[in-house]
Parts: structure tokens; C-alpha cells; sequence
């Protein structure tokens, strides 16, 4: 099969690991890559040899053919680069948040659409190993039905360093961090009908809140509490671990702090470590993310192959951008919001 020609464009923090993860899959080559900093494009580019840089993302479309392109910018981008790669009939990969309002995450897809272009978030969350393990023991049936979950984010690890932007933005951990744990809340109970939110800001240092804590009832019936916090000061700092408690009818998952997974289940109780590799290029404690952009990166790829819809496709995160946006209007509001208006 011929080597799909891939576009990177973004060439900031987060994406090194994009550029590696797509380094470490077969059949793929970054051809040319763009960002509108002369500096960040150098880097990267000299980084992983990519000779074809450009600071125009037009200019790179016009002058590139490519089979794909990974937009690895910050949000208020995302729209006019996923609709001018529909334009250009380019299928596109694009960071979370997918847009900064439901709006023109709405229209993105619809763009997308049009064009018969397929669209995924890289919402790579619910690729961690750990995350996938809690998800394939509730599919096996060990622990029953699920009626209750806690998927819960609690940190005090300095994100602001690594991404400045985060401390001066009216929202932060609801739209950056909590987008992922309410993603991974519907991976594993599914979708959500209402929504009720409470915020809190507890670092004088930021413009948004630090401190979120969600109550979801589920489509099908069970009832979830995601909490998120960038104010907890553990004696053991758990960054960047999701940790997940399930109960079903028939027993429970545990996914505790140092990727220790219990499942008290209909076969007896099992203890297991599904710690995440290390690869080559990761580096603690971002490894588990690191390996699950690895893992998003390979299913795009194999869903381009066999022409189906990535797990996270620009429609399925329109359900996960609802969520943050309801629970923007419940903590302003106080009441629970459904979310079934805002996706009409
Ligand atoms: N999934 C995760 O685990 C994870 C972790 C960190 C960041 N992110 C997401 O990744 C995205 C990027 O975050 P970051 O921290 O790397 O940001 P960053 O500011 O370090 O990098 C963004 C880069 O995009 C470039 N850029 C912006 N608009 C552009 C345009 N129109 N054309 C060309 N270049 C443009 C900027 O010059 C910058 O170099 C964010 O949306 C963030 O939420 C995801």
C-alpha cells in the first residue's frame, strides 16, 4: 500500500508528541508541516526532518497533496483550518477543544460532510491502556450492568508552565481537562441526558476555574460523577492519571492511583497493573498520554484504510463539546441542564 502523505499544522507544545506518534506508526510520512511562528515551525521541522515548512496554512494546501491533515492548534483556529481543508477534499484530524463554541463544532462536521471528508477529534483520553482495560471488563459482563461511575482528575501538577495560555482563558478545567474526563464518562457509560455542574476557583493566579464537579445521568440509567481539580495537593501527585470507579449489577472496577485495577466481578476478584509502556521518545509523567496519542493516531489511520468513522469522529465529539458547554450553563445557572436542546 503506498505511504499516506500527512500534514501537520501546529507546531506547538502538544504536537512534538503528534509528530512522534506519527514517527512510530508504518505507512505514514509527515510531508510538510506549518505553523504561523517562524521559531516553533524551525524547531519542530529540523526536530523530525521535515524539509516542506510553510507559515500559511492556504499556501500549504495549495501547494501540497496530501491524504490527510492533523490540525494541532489552539481552539479559536480550528475552524477556518478544518473548513478549508474541506474545501480542499483533505480528511482532518483536529485537536481538542474541537471549537470554542457547540456552534462551530457544529458546522465543522457539517463542512466535513459536504465535502465527504472524514473528520476526527484527536480525543485521545479514552486511548490510554488503562482507560481501554476498565472499558473491555465492562463489556465482558464481569461486574453486570453499570449504575454508578466516578471518573475523577484531581492535580496539583503545574500545567500553566507547559501551556501559559491555560491560566488566562475566563474557562480552563471544564474546556481543557474535563473535556477529556467527561469523554471518557460517556466511552464507558455512554451518552448523558442531563447535567449538573459546580465550579469553584481556588488559585488567585488564573482567570478560570480550577475546580469542577459534574453529575450526569446516562442515557441508559446509570448515574456518573465526574470530578476534576487543579487544586489538590496530594502526598503522591497522580498527574496525568484518569482514576475510575464502576459499580454494576454484579460487582465493581477500580482504577486506582499507580494503574492498580480491581475487578470484584462474577469470576471472584482479580488485581491486575495495567501501567501504560514507556516509549522511546515518552517521557513520565506524560507517558500514558503520550502512548494513547500513539493509539488514536494508529485507529485513524486504520479507519481511513477500511473507510469506516473514527471512534471519535467530529459528530461523536459534538456529544462530549455538549457536555462542556452544559456544564458552563449549569455552574453559571445553578440547575441541571439537559442536554438534548443543544445538540438538536
Ligand atoms: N490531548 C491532550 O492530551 C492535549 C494536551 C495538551 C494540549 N492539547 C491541545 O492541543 C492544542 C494545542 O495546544 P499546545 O499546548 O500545543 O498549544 P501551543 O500554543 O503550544 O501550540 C499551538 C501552535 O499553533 C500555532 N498556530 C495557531 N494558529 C495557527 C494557524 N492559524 N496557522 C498555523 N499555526 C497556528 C501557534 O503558532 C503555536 O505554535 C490545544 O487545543 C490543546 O487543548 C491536548
Amino acid at each position: 500500500m503506498a505511504e499516506l502523505r500527512g500534514a501537520l499544522i501546529g507546531c506547538g507544545f502538544f504536537a512534538v508528541n503528534q509528530m512522534h506518534g506519527w514517527r512510530d506508526i508504518e505507512g505514514v510520512a509527515i510531508v510538510a508541516i506549518c505553523d504561523r511562528d517562524p521559531e516553533r515551525l524551525k524547531i519542530v521541522g529540523d526536530q523530525f526532518g521535515i524539509a516542506k515548512r510553510y507559515t500559511d496554512a492556504a499556501e500549504m494546501f495549495a501547494g501540497e497533496t496530501l491524504d490527510f491533515v492533523d490540525i494541532a492548534t489552539t481552539a479559536p483556529s480550528h475552524r477556518p483550518l478544518v473548513e478549508m481543508a474541506a474545501r480542499h477534499r483533505v480528511p482532518v484530524i483536529c485537536q481538542k477543544p474541537f471549537a470554542p463554541t457547540l456552534a462551530d463544532a457544529k458546522a465543522m462536521v457539517k463542512a466535513c460532510t459536504e465535502a465527504g471528508v472524514p473528520l476526527m477529534v484527536h480525543e485521545n483520553f479514552r486511548w490510554q491502556s488503562p482507560i481501554q482495560a476498565v472499558r473491555a471488563v465492562v463489556d465482558s459482563g464481569e461486574i453486570g450492568t453499570p449504575f454508578f461511575g466516578r471518573i475523577s482528575f484531581r492535580s496539583a501538577y503545574d500545567v500553566f508552565s507547559g501551556q501559559p495560555y491555560l491560566a488566562t482563558g475566563k474557562r480552563f478545567i471544564i474546556e481543557d481537562l474535563g473535556i477529556h474526563i467527561l469523554d471518557i464518562a460517556r466511552f464507558l457509560l455512554g451518552d448523558v441526558s442531563v447535567i449538573t455542574t459546580r465550579t469553584a476557583r481556588i488559585n488567585p493566579a488564573i482567570a478560570g476555574e480550577d475546580v469542577a464537579t459534574m453529575l450526569m445521568d446516562h442515557v441508559g440509567g446509570a448515574t456518573s460523577v465526574v470530578d476534576c481539580s487543579y487544586a489538590t495537593r496530594l502526598a503522591t501527585e497522580p498527574f496525568p492519571q484518569t482514576l475510575i470507579e464502576i459499580d454494576g449489577s454484579d460487582g465493581t472496577i477500580r482504577l486506582a492511583q499507580g494503574y492498580r485495577l480491581t475487578v470484584a466481578g462474577k469470576s471472584g476478584t482479580v488485581v491486575s497493573n495495567v501501567s501504560p509502556p514507556l516509549l522511546p521518545w515518552a517521557s513520565r509523567p506524560w507517558h500514558n498520554i503520550q502512548e494513547s496519542v500513539v493509539a488514536i493516531q494508529q485507529h485513524w489511520v486504520d479507519c481511513l484504510a477500511k473507510g469506516i468513522e473514527p471512534a471519535t469522529s467530529g459528530a461523536d465529539n459534538l456529544r462530549t463539546l455538549a457536555l462542556v458547554e452544559a456544564a458552563y450553563a449549569g455552574a453559571e445557572s445553578r440547575d441541571p441542564v439537559s442536554l438534548e436542546s443543544l445538540l438538536r
